[in-house]
């Protein structure tokens, strides 16, 4: 079984595509919606939160946890695999979602099948929209520079749009919100950028709401779809981590209130939502 941890429902996007891409497995989602968002956190606490999310997973029988949130992904994936994983549970597994995204916009991985086929790999510049904590890490731009110098990489924090999102508040304000952060990012950028990066799970939701507001012609890179076949990639090597049941399962769980959850309806899952409590 398969841990999917965000801290609400945005990595409900990365599930989907998870299992539309790997119908055999089972996935255990768990959304830590009692003390979202993340976004706005220290850094210890995020990754004091997501150690304790991912050891839940873990005792619940997943041999493997994605992080599909990119602030746990982006702050805590380094220290949980490098200092934490190897002598608390050496037989098990964590993965991000966010060098999956850089692999696959700069076409450098290390299995190329991973990456997104219709990116050219030649450079320009990009534009990540993620929360505060994420762009304040930089872990975006350094991973990209780490590959490849031909990339301009524009990062910017939109606070407040993941809880907006989250709480379903107006979409009118999360449309101003959009709007506002759109503009911004476009008015740093030197150059018009030829992709965008949604580095919060949260912001695949209100995709159409970029889409509106970024000029035409701007590609939105599918980072639940890249992750997906990552993954695909990943348990083929590794196949100890795989359930191979015929009709995979999908269990939600939250630290949160079940019933004040908003019911998102997220294309491509085979089951409704139905949160239980953790
Ligand atoms: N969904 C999370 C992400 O991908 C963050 C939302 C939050 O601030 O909790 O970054």
């Amino acid at each position: 079984m398969i841990g999917v941890f965000d801290s609400g429902s945005g990595g409900l996007t990365i599930l989907a595509a998870l299992q539309k891409q790997l119908p055999n497995e089972d996935f255990l989602y768990l959304g830590d919606h009692a003390r979202t968002p993340y976004g706005e956190r220290a850094e210890e606490e995020i990754i004091a939160m997501s150690k304790e999310m991912v050891e839940v997973l873990f005792d619940k029988g997943c041999s493997l946890v994605i992080l599909a949130c990119n602030t746990a992904s982006t702050i805590a994936l380094r220290e949980l695999q490098e200092n934490w994983l190897p002598h608390t549970h050496p037989d098990k597994r964590i993965l991000g979602v966010h060098i999956p995204v850089v692999e696959a916009l700069t076409g450098l991985t290390w299995d190329r099948a991973a990456t997104t086929k219709n990116l050219d790999h030649k450079g320009g510049t990009v534009v990540v929209f993620a929360t505060s904590k994420t762009v304040a890490s930089g872990t975006y731009s350094r991973q990209v520079n780490l590959r490849t110098a031909n990339y301009t990489i524009v990062e910017q924090a939109c606070p407040h749009l993941a809880q907006t999102i989250e709480n379903d508040k107006n979409r009118d304000n999360i449309d101003s919100l959009v709007k506002a952060y759109v503009d911004e990012a476009i008015e740093k950028c030197a150059n018009m950028p030829n992709a965008v990066i949604l580095g919060c799970t949260h912001y695949p939701l209100v995709e159409d709401l970029f889409k509106k507001h970024l000029p035409a012609g701007i590609e939105i890179l599918n980072q639940p779809l890249i992750v997906a076949r990552a993954l695909q990639v990943y348990l083929a090597k590794h196949k100890n981590m795989t359930s191979t049941n015929p009709n995979g399962k999908l269990v939600f769980l939250t630290t949160g209130t079940p019933n004040e959850i908003h019911p998102f309806k997220v294309h491509g899952l085979s089951q409704p939502v139905q949160f239980q409590k953790l």
